[in-house]
């Protein structure tokens, strides 16, 4: 029986680290990837001391603002493991911060991740999978992709970006059996607060807002790798959230103020 692939951007923390460890856990090959390279050996390593049988893992230094780091991934998934099967493109980075006064070195940091980290990745991934007869591209875009969210707009921007274009690779690579999911992430422990980049204030309204595990997020994107994709949100919480943003966008906006200011 053919194994399946999967590849994770941003496994060395967080969700990413959860997700590649889940995968390998369920008994895919992982190729999991980020710029922290002494993370991906403390990966591997939990890899190695899962109860067999799992997966086989390929930890690979890849900075996704690089179309050519993220093409390597793939071609080391292939030779590796003869196929590419699920992407996960979660390789993310936080800003906060006054949108006209936040450092330009900020915002740029964070397009060139959020955005062309899933482009690349998604354009590297679909032909490979394409070329193998299908596959699974999960997007982690989150709750904030249809919030206004002043004090953090460029953030919830890249989500809006990438969900957007879930939903057209929705269309474009059904002929392809390429599932597409994008996943409305909400507040999950990860080290996203810490490494945000810009005003790194946080408020206690914030501090009480209930969060999920990585881990928990993790399995849901494994159940999900095989199912038919679509735009999803993991909780009732998080569903919540988004019917306020579309009904109360006012409303939400300004509790989004108090937030983020
Ligand atoms: N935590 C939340 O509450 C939450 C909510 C909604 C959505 N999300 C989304 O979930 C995803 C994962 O975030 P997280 O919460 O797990 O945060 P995290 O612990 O900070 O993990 C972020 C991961 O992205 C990687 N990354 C950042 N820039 C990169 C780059 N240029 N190239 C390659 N990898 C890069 C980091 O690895 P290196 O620095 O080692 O490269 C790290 O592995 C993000 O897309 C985030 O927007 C998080």
């Amino acid at each position: 029986m053919t194994v399946r692939v999967a590849l994770v951007t941003g496994a060395s923390s967080g969700i990413g680290y959860a997700t590649a460890l889940a995968f390998a856990r369920a008994g895919y090959h992982v190729i999991a990837t980020a710029r922290r390279v002494e993370r991906l050996a403390q990966l591997e390593a939990a890899v190695q001391a899962l109860p067999a049988p799992h997966g086989d893992m390929l930890t690979l230094a890849c900075d996704v603002q690089n179309a050519d780091d993220v093409q390597n991934a793939v071609t080391q998934a292939l030779a590796r493991f003869g196929g590419l099967h699920v992407l996960v493109a979660n390789a993310g980075v936080g800003q906060r911060g006054a949108l006209v006064d936040a450092a330009w070195g900020d915002i740029e940091t964070l397009l060139r991740t959020n955005i062309d980290g899933v482009l690349h990745s998604v354009r590297a991934a679909a032909p490979a999978m394409r070329a193998g007869g299908g596959g699974h591209i999960i997007i982690i875009s989150s709750v904030v992709y249809n919030m206004v969210t002043p004090y953090t707009a460029a953030y919830a921007a890249s989500k809006a970006f990438v969900s957007s274009i879930a939903a057209a690779l929705r269309l474009e690579l059904a002929a392809d059996h390429i599932a597409v999911s994008d996943v409305l992430v909400g507040r999950t422990t990860s080290e996203f607060n810490q490494r945000r980049l810009g005003h790194s204030g946080y408020s206690e309204r914030a501090a009480r807002l209930p969060r999920m595990s990585a881990e928990y997020v993790a399995e849901r994107l494994v159940r999900a790798s095989s199912g038919r994709g679509g735009r999803f949100a993991l909780r009732f919480f998080d569903r919540l959230i988004v019917l306020g943003n579309l009904l109360l966008p006012g409303l939400i906006g300004r509790l989004a103020m108090r937030q983020y200011k």
